[in-house]
Parts: structure tokens; C-alpha cells; sequence
């Protein structure tokens, strides 16, 4: 790869590399095994134009358990206030000699932008509408390390779907991998043009991607459920209504229907009380939130090591 910049285009062959290379990176993600140094003598830098608590402190992480060395830049107090761009920003840290740049930007398609602009690798970490890739690696990572494989399995993704770039990834990823994805939410908010991504999947792998508006029916022989924030920095706010929470909200009651074996995602940050209730978010047999964190780090090695490892 000479780049990450999406799941979209992506093999099934490709996907499961990655992925075989974060599960042997979760140990070390853990701290049960010794660092590695495929990142010796390599500065990454992270550009983090969007907040961030999970991606961006997952990446540092990743680069420390590597032996490379990394550095953020964020708006605040950077000349991005001045009014540089993306690009020349991202331009002018390629020159400090970095072997790789980590993006997250507001802008849908400013990772690519980057990588346009500059000669060394770049992974985007979540580019506004469009795609969060290496949160596709962790949230499959999670579940194939609860499954054995997502192949067949039926993944319901539920919320604010139009402005994810969580479930635009994961979607690709699990139906490429065969899964059976569901996007739930009000219609305002789950747009039928994910349907077409089960074409792009279709000749590898088995899997179909529906849309649905009625969380109860749609939970009906899930395997797995993955609640969304609703992106109200996208403008979404003013597509729910008062009774969000009784419509697409995981409340106790919903998961009490579900089968023993269905376990519950996020990707992060929660707003606890809107799409997920206290007692679902930190039920210990199902959450798998906290454990998706861990994913994370071990994806993000596998991602750099693919990259930039020696
Ligand atoms: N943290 C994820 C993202 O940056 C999900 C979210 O913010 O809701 O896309
Ligand atoms: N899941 C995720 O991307 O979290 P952050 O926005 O905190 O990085």
C-alpha cells in the first residue's frame, strides 16, 4: 500500500492482511508482549484538523509500541489559524523529513487531498462524511476475536448513518468480508445510497447491505449491534426528533430481547442517554466498547508497520 485512505476498493485479500496483522499486534497492543522496532528511526506526524481522544492517542500508542517517534499538530496554536491550508501544512511537515502522515480533517475526501499533495504515505483518520478506515480494521478485529469471522454473520449498525464515516468503513468491510450489514435509523439520517456498496462487495464476498427505520425489527437475528453518536457538528440535530431515544436508542429493554451471544459496539464518544443507555454501554456481557479500544491500537500497528514498518 502506498497510501490508507479507504476501505472502498479494497480486496477481501487485502482487508484480511490487515487484519491477520492487527490480531498479531493485539498482545503487544495489550502490554503482555515486548514492543516491537519495525519503526526505528521513523517520525510519524499526526495532523489532527477534528478532535480527537481514541484515534489520535491510539496512533501514538501504535508508534511507541513500534520504537518510532511522533508528534501532533492541531489547529490551535499552529499556523492553520493563519489561514494555511491542508495541503501546505501537510507540505511543510513532509520536509521535516517524516517517514508518514496520520489526517483527520472536516473536509469528506481531505485525506486524499494529502496525499495528492505530499510524497510519503498517508492514512487518513477520519475525513468528514467520507471514511474512517482504521476504525473499520478494529471494529472487524472486535469481532472476529468474538466470532471467528464475520462471514455470515448479521451486523446492525443504527443511527446517524448519513454523516458516519464509521459506518460508510465498516459497511464496506463487513460486507466485503461476506457480512449481512443493516443501517438503521430515521430516514432522515440512513441513506439508501449505501445499498450500492453490496455491489462493490458482491463477487468477493457473499455479503448484502439493507436500510431499515425500525430498530426492533432490525435487531431480529443480529449477531452484533453498532450504536452511533448522532454527528450533531455535521448539522444532524436537526434531523432527530424529541423521541430519538425511544426510537433508535439501545435501552435495556431492547437488549434483553436479544439472543445470549450479540454483542454491542461504538465507536466512541458515547452521548450516553441519546443512542445508548448507561446500562448497555457497561454491561459486561455484551459491550464490547472498551475492547474495541484495544482493536485500535493494534490496528493502527498493523497499518504503519504495513506502511512505513522495516
Ligand atoms: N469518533 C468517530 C469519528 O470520529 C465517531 C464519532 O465521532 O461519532 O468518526
Ligand atoms: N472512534 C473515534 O474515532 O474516536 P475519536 O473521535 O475520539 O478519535
Amino acid at each position: 500500500m502506498a497510501d490508507f485512505l479507504t476501505i472502498a476498493g479494497m480486496s477481501r485479500a487485502e482487508i484480511s492482511r490487515l487484519l491477520e496483522a492487527t490480531r498479531k499486534s493485539v498482545p503487544i497492543a495489550e502490554g503482555r508482549s515486548p514492543n516491537r522496532t519495525s519503526l526505528n528511526g521513523r517520525v510519524i506526524a499526526n495532523l489532527f484538523f477534528e478532535d480527537s481522544t481514541r484515534t489520535r492517542c491510539s496512533f501514538e500508542t501504535a508508534v511507541h509500541r513500534l520504537g518510532g517517534q511522533v508528534f501532533n499538530l492541531t489547529p490551535s496554536g499552529s499556523s492553520l489559524n493563519k489561514g494555511e491550508s491542508l495541503v501546505d501544512t501537510a507540505r511543510n511537515i513532509e520536509c521535516m523529513g517524516v517517514a508518514a502522515i496520520v489526517v483527520r480533517c472536516a473536509v469528506s475526501g481531505g485525506a486524499k487531498m494529502v496525499a495528492d499533495g505530499v510524497k510519503c504515505p498517508v492514512i487518513n483518520a477520519g475525513d468528514g462524511r467520507h471514511e474512517h478506515p482504521t476504525q473499520a480494521l478494529l471494529d472487524v478485529s472486535t469481532l472476529i476475536e468474538e466470532f471467528g469471522s464475520v462471514e455470515g454473520r448479521t451486523v446492525a449498525i443504527v443511527g446517524d448513518i448519513t454523516n458516519s464515516r464509521v459506518a460508510r468503513s465498516a459497511t464496506h468491510a463487513l460486507s466485503t468480508l461476506g457480512a449481512h450489514v443493516r443501517l438503521v435509523g430515521p430516514p432522515t439520517l440512513v441513506s439508501k445510497a449505501f445499498e450500492r456498496i453490496t455491489k462493490g462487495a458482491g463477487s468477493q464476498g457473499q455479503g448484502t447491505v439493507s436500510t431499515m427505520s425500525n430498530l426492533d425489527s432490525a435487531l431480529e437475528g443480529v449477531d452484533a449491534v453498532m450504536m452511533l453518536r448522532v454527528q450533531f457538528e455535521r448539522a444532524a440535530g436537526g434531523a432527530i426528533s424529541s423521541d430519538y431515544r425511544q426510537m433508535f436508542g439501545l435501552t435495556p429493554e431492547r437488549i434483553a430481547k436479544l439472543a445470549p451471544h450479540v454483542v454491542i459496539l461504538h465507536p466512541g464518544p458515547m452521548n450516553r442517554g441519546i443512542e445508548i443507555d448507561d446500562k448497555v454501554a457497561d454491561d459486561p456481557q455484551r459491550s464490547r466498547i472498551l475492547r474495541q479500544v484495544t482493536h485500535g491500537v493494534a490496528a493502527r500497528m498493523a497499518v504503519l508497520e504495513d506502511l512505513v514498518g522495516v
